[in-house]
């Protein structure tokens, strides 16, 4: 095939001016860098190029001996019987704090509930909420007080005595994958949430009823942050020491507000959990470090949201998973959300192709809204 040399000169010359530009961007801004623009490029270089972990795991690995976890924190209410003689589908960890009394109660009467997913959907999860001990030392005697009432009407607590703060969420994480393997490890599916976003059940479970048709291993499913770089600005919530971790970049990992695991991958990650250092803070990169030394790998699900809400749309409640920031409008949009109605909006050629229009119109932004992408729209 014939081609002319100029168009080749031209199109190498795209890519070299853009390397050069990178480089001089990293070298000059470096020293100037506020908004981590230089550090997102190298970990993403390091991510597309490299992508190798192992150093991470030689490197954070502890002696198995030296640190019995597990045996570090105590219970201070558990259900060792929620999911015995049953099979389960779905066990819910939702990951909440002591004062969240309202949040609790408004998951028990939507997507939390276990009796409608039994009687509407006909199969079973168990929803427990994660907590540690009430951190505001004047109020913990009376709210421990109000969390046992719950717990003696609800019987759907765990908790550990570690404080319950944003620095012991890797505890929480730990809690979650120890109480399952103790308690639950015929668990189809595990999936842990945050308590101020919604999940979208009947969506959910006959996804995973699907997935547990073909039998399906190894699957960590979720919102997949890829080459995130460590936050090295003191201020931030989520600053990280170089001590602590001192790479370029985490390895690829779901954001903590929602993600679900198949049981064999909560087997592996607890076992990856024994052996490196858990001081990381950081519960989502933490458990992102586990599954990388069992060499599992995150994929990415179109409807889980980001950080933002997703649009309320009958076309949109059709295929969601997910969605963060629901608190007020809870009640609201479970009750719109799972209309049976919702289904018909796109049915039939002409309800696909509307809803196609409508998601396209909603998700297909040109400024950046932290929902589903636009790709989410054609699937
Ligand atoms: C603990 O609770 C008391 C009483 O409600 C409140 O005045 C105080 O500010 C709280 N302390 C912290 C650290 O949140
Ligand atoms: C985590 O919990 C432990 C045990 O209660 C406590 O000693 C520690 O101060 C907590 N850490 C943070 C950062 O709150
Ligand atoms: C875990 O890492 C921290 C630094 O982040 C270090 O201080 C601590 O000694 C390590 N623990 C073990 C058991 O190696
Ligand atoms: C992680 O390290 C352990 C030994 O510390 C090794 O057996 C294992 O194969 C490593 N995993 C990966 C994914 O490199
Ligand atoms: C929705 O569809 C079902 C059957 O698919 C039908 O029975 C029902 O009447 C429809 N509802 C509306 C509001 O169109």
């Amino acid at each position: 095939m014939y081609v002319y040399p100029r168009r080749v000169r031209r199109c190498q010359i795209v890519p070299l001016f853009a390397t050069c530009f990178l480089l001089c961007l990293m070298i000059f801004w470096g020293p100037l860098d506020e908004s981590n623009i230089v550090g997102h490029m190298k970990s993403y270089s390091y991510r597309y190029l490299i992508n190798s972990y192992s150093f991470v795991n030689e490197s954070l690995s502890v002696n198995r001996d030296s640190l019995e976890r597990g045996t570090g924190y105590q219970y201070l209410i558990n259900h060792k019987e929620k999911c015995q003689g049953q099979d389960v589908l779905l066990l819910l960890f939702v990951k909440t704090a002591p004062q969240n009394y309202h949040r609790r109660d408004a998951i028990r009467q939507t997507w939390g509930n276990e009796k409608y997913v039994h009687y509407y959907l006909r199969t079973n999860i168990k929803t427990l909420f994660v907590l540690g001990q009430p951190s505001n030392l004047t109020q913990r005697d009376q709210q421990q007080r109000r969390l046992q009432a719950e717990d003696k009407m609800y019987g759907d607590l765990i908790q550990q005595d570690f404080l319950d703060t944003f620095y012991n969420l890797t505890h929480k994480l730990l809690l979650q994958f120890s109480w399952v393997n103790k308690f639950c490890p015929h668990a189809k599916f595990v999936m842990s949430a945050d308590d101020d976003i919604f999940i979208h059940m009947p969506n959910l479970v006959a996804y995973l009823q699907n997935l547990a048709q073909i039998g399906v291993q190894n699957l960590w499913i979720g919102r997949v942050h890829r080459g995130a770089p460590p936050v090295r600005d003191k201020k931030s919530k989520y600053y990280v020491p170089y001590d602590m971790y001192p790479w370029l970049a985490y390895p690829d990992y779901t954001a903590g507000a929602a993600y679900v695991i198949s049981s064999d991958v909560a087997a592996k990650v607890y076992e990856a959990s024994l052996t490196l250092n858990s001081s990381l803070y950081i519960d989502d990169v933490f458990m992102g470090l586990c599954a990388n030394k069992m060499g599992i790998v995150p994929q990415h699900h179109l409807f889980f949201s980001g950080e933002g809400k997703a649009p309320y749309h009958p076309c949109i409640y059709n295929k969601m998973m997910t969605s963060h920031g629901h608190v007020e409008d809870l009640h609201y949009l479970w009750k719109q959300a799972t209309d049976p109605k919702v289904k018909n909006v796109s049915s039939g050629i002409w309800g696909t192709v509307y809803c196609r229009i409508v998601n396209i119109m909603l998700l297909c932004k040109l400024y950046y809204q932290d929902t589903y992408p636009c790709l989410a729209a054609f699937s």
